[in-house]
């Protein structure tokens, strides 16, 4: 129950596109960015309203306005960036932070490189993106982080998930939900998500 994968044909459809080995960065980027506008409007679906008076040219109302204040997205680096910018464009004033995270390339575990985040990030919801949840590890690591230093209500977006990371994620942070694109087969024995889309880094850094 704490995942969600977003069956919208626009979003399976061009998540389709991404996959092909023939597309190359430029319509890689584009595609991750739209299919980040309709991530975001699912993650941020259940977002708290309220009322408040605006006057319209023709009468005072009451209308719904955000309750709290407007979500923090934190990116995972770097490939997380790819997904930040399309919410951004949705969100424009929201909150981004960023944690910079690797594989070691033997072990798989996550090693942080970069830490930087809004500091009321408590009266929000934090919602962490990065197109990739393969061991899971690097989602689990960047989460107890945000823990630790105030998020309180955290979601996590990806773009393909593994059963094996969506196991130690839901494990280690069964409060996070997690919203996905894909739930792919399994992991290859290096690490890689199958059939997956290769390495999300390069396809869009190159
Ligand atoms: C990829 C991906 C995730 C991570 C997922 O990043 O973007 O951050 O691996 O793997 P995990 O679930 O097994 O931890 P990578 O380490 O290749 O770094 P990059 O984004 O800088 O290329």
């Amino acid at each position: 129950k704490n995942l969600k994968i977003v069956e919208h044909p626009l979003v399976q459809y061009k998540l389709s596109q991404m996959r092909s080995k023939d597309t190359h960065s430029a319509d890689f980027r584009r595609l991750l960015r739209e299919i980040s506008l309709l991530l975001a409007y699912e993650v941020t679906r259940d977002l708290p309203l309220t009322e408040a008076e605006i006057e319209t040219p023709m009468a005072r109302a009451l209308l719904p306005v955000l309750k709290d204040l407007e979500p923090c997205f934190i990116s995972i680096l770097r490939a997380g960036n790819g997904i930040l910018d399309g919410m951004l464009d949705l969100l424009p004033s929201a909150r981004a932070g960023h944690v910079g995270l690797y594989r070691d390339h033997e072990t798989l575990e996550a090693i942080e490189y970069y830490f930087k985040v809004p500091e009321d990030m408590a009266g929000r919801l934090t919602i962490v993106v990065d197109p990739m949840l393969a061991t899971g590890h690097t989602a689990v690591a960047a989460i107890q982080r945000l823990k630790d230093a105030g998020a309180q209500k955290i979601k996590f977006v990806c773009l393909l998930a593994a059963p094996e990371g969506v196991k130690t994620l839901v494990e280690a942070h069964p409060d996070t939900p997690i919203f996905t694109a894909a739930l792919d087969e399994r992991l290859n024995e290096k690490g890689y998500i199958m059939p997956g889309l290769g390495d999300a880094g390069d396809r869009i850094y190159g």
